[in-house]
């Protein structure tokens, strides 16, 4: 009977057709989807910190409006991608607990400080332009409400991609000390953004397997110096410097050279030890802590909606 259901799993597969939650699959496919959606989805909610630091500071009203809906896209996002990989057999609860207890990773994008506004600038135009990179294929991969939960994340993320790169305009065009905070924020952000693609293809023991089931789509690599290609002609139109003296690019060809990424500084993240990394985890554990009363309150309504009426 596996030998059959390989078989159809695989013909499927072939097919460029998705595989939905009752379909057989292998255990090891459904480990790897579980594993990448849960991470995901933890990036998107505590990819909520770094921006919600600015809420309360932000230089307007029309500033302070954009960055709550943008705060609130990534909740939306990360409720959409627990949702896809609770349909894999993983709960919410557990997925909760193995970040709270530091056993879950997340994009290490979200383990760097923010500490002046033009970094809401960098985060939508270099954070989310990355993000977009890495997801506009995740929209093609094969299990089915992974790719559908992308299609939607993807339209929102433009928006994102776009709010931020008119913060760092608006800068750029503003006084000597404002071009200095946003090229200072271009700065910071650059290099830890194209280290959430993933380590270089030779360092990647996923890669193979994720493309083989076409969940990945394009390496890591690739999918970098894309994005690298993307952000050269737009921080021309910005007036900012991405801060790679050996980044060469053409028009025709692209990007045909580039610096070399600090992979220490990127390990040094996924293993726990990037600046934020303890501050992020506790404020995600004390969020959880002080909304148990809510839980608690919805689970208590709904076992009163479900018991029999009595009256
Ligand atoms: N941050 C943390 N861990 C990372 C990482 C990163 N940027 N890049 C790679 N890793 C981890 C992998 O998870 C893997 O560890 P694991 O086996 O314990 O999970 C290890 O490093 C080796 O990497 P691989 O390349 O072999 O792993 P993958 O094939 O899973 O590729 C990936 C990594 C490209 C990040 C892939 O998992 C992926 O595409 N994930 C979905 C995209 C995603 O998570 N995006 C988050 C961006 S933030 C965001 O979306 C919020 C935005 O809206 C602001």
């Amino acid at each position: 009977h596996d030998a059959d259901a390989q078989r159809a799993f695989d013909d499927l597969i072939a097919n460029e057709r998705r595989i939905e939650p009752r379909d057989w699959m292998p255990e090891a496919y459904r480990k790897t989807l579980i594993r990448q959606i849960s991470q995901h989805a933890h990036s998107e909610i505590i990819g909520m910190q770094p921006e919600g630091n600015w809420i309360t500071r932000a230089p307007s009203l029309k500033r302070k409006a954009i960055l709550i809906a943008k705060v609130q896209d990534e909740a939306g996002h990360g409720l959409y991608l627990y949702s896809a990989a609770q349909t894999l057999g993983i709960t919410r609860d557990e997925m909760t607990d193995q970040l709270i207890d530091g056993r879950a990773r997340y994009s290490s994008i979200f383990n760097y400080p923010t500490p002046t506004w033009a970094d809401m600038g960098a985060i939508g135009w270099l954070v989310d332009g990355a993000a977009i990179c890495n997801q506009v294929p995740l929209c093609r991969a094969s299990y089915g409400p992974y790719a559908r939960a992308m299609v939607r994340i993807c339209k929102e993320e433009s928006f994102h991609q776009r709010q931020g790169f008119e913060i760092l305009l608006a800068l750029m065009q503003g006084s000597p000390e404002q071009r200095v905070m946003a090229q200072d924020a271009v700065d910071r952000w650059y290099w830890p953004s194209l280290a959430m693609f993933g380590p270089p293809d030779d360092q990647s023991p996923n890669s193979a397997q994720s493309m083989a089931w076409k969940i990945k789509r394009f390496s890591n690599d690739e999918l970098r110096r894309r994005f690298v290609g993307m952000l050269v002609p737009q921080a021309e139109a910005l007036g900012v410097t991405l801060p790679d003296p050996d980044l060469r690019y053409d028009a025709d060809q692209g990007v045909t050279a580039m610096g070399e990424i600090d992979w220490d500084d990127f390990f040094a993240v996924l293993r726990g030890d990037g600046p934020c990394n303890a501050e992020r985890i506790q404020r995600r554990r004390t969020a959880h802590e002080e909304g148990a009363w809510v839980r608690e309150a919805a689970a208590a309504y709904a076992a009163k909606q479900a018991a029999p009426r009595t009256e």
